[in-house]
C-alpha cells in the first residue's frame, strides 16, 4: 500500500469526466487499497480516483454499509474511522429523494467550506472490488459523502459551486500560498 499525492484545484484532471472501469482486476484493487490509505492519512472521509490523478470512476469512503444500508447509528466511531470503508466502482445513483443541506469541504479544495444542497436519500448501484454488482441505500450525512465523491467522477468540485468572482479570488489566494512554499494542507476531515 502507498500514500498517493492528493491533487488540488485548479489541476485540469479534477475537471474531467472520469472513465468507467472496464475490468475490475488487481490493478484496480491495488488502487483501492492505496486510495483508502491516502484517505485515512489525510485524514478525509472520502476520496475519488481523480483526486489522486486517476481519471476513472472509482471512490472510497470511510463510512459503513450495514446490510445494504449506509446510515449513521448511535455508537458509530468518529468520522473517518479506519474501521469503516466502502469501495465503489462505476457507481450510479438510481433513486434519490428529499433534500439535505450540509457544510462541505474537500481535500482537493483546501480552506474552502460551503453549504451544498444534496438528496437526503439515494440508492446507488455499483461494482465491488470483486467486480460483483452491489446496491446501497445511503441516508443523511453518509448520502452526502457519496454524492460529493460522485461529483468528482463527473469533474465537479466545490469551486464549481461558488460564484465566478469568489472562485477567482479563491484560486488567486491558493496560488499565492503555494508560491510562499507552504504546500502542505492543514489536516481537515473533509471528503
Ligand atoms: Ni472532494
Amino acid at each position: 500500500m502507498a500514500i498517493l499525492p492528493i491533487i488540488e484545484v485548479p489541476d485540469p484532471i479534477l475537471k474531467k469526466v472520469a472513465e468507467p472501469v472496464a475490468t475490475v482486476d488487481d490493478r484496480v484493487r491495488t488502487l483501492l487499497d492505496d486510495m483508502a490509505e491516502t484517505m485515512y492519512a489525510a485524514p478525509g472521509i472520502g476520496l475519488a480516483a481523480p483526486q489522486v490523478g486517476v481519471s476513472e470512476r472509482i471512490l472510497v469512503a470511510a463510512v459503513p454499509v450495514r446490510d445494504g444500508l449506509s446510515d449513521e447509528q448511535d455508537g458509530d466511531e468518529e468520522l473517518g474511522s479506519e474501521s469503516f470503508l466502502t469501495e465503489l466502482i462505476n457507481p450510479v445513483i438510481v433513486e434519490r429523494e428529499g433534500i439535505i443541506l450540509f457544510d462541505e469541504g474537500c481535500l482537493s479544495v483546501p480552506e474552502l467550506t460551503i453549504e451544498v444542497e444534496r438528496s437526503e436519500r439515494i440508492v446507488i448501484e455499483a461494482l465491488d472490488r470483486n467486480g460483483e454488482s452491489i446496491r446501497i441505500e445511503a441516508r443523511g450525512f453518509y448520502s452526502v459523502v457519496f454524492q460529493h465523491e460522485m461529483d468528482h467522477l463527473d469533474g465537479v468540485t466545490l469551486v464549481d459551486r461558488i460564484s465566478k468572482l469568489k472562485r477567482a479570488l479563491y484560486l488567486k489566494k491558493r496560488k499565492k500560498r503555494r508560491g510562499a512554499g507552504s504546500g502542505n494542507n492543514p489536516p481537515s476531515l473533509s471528503p
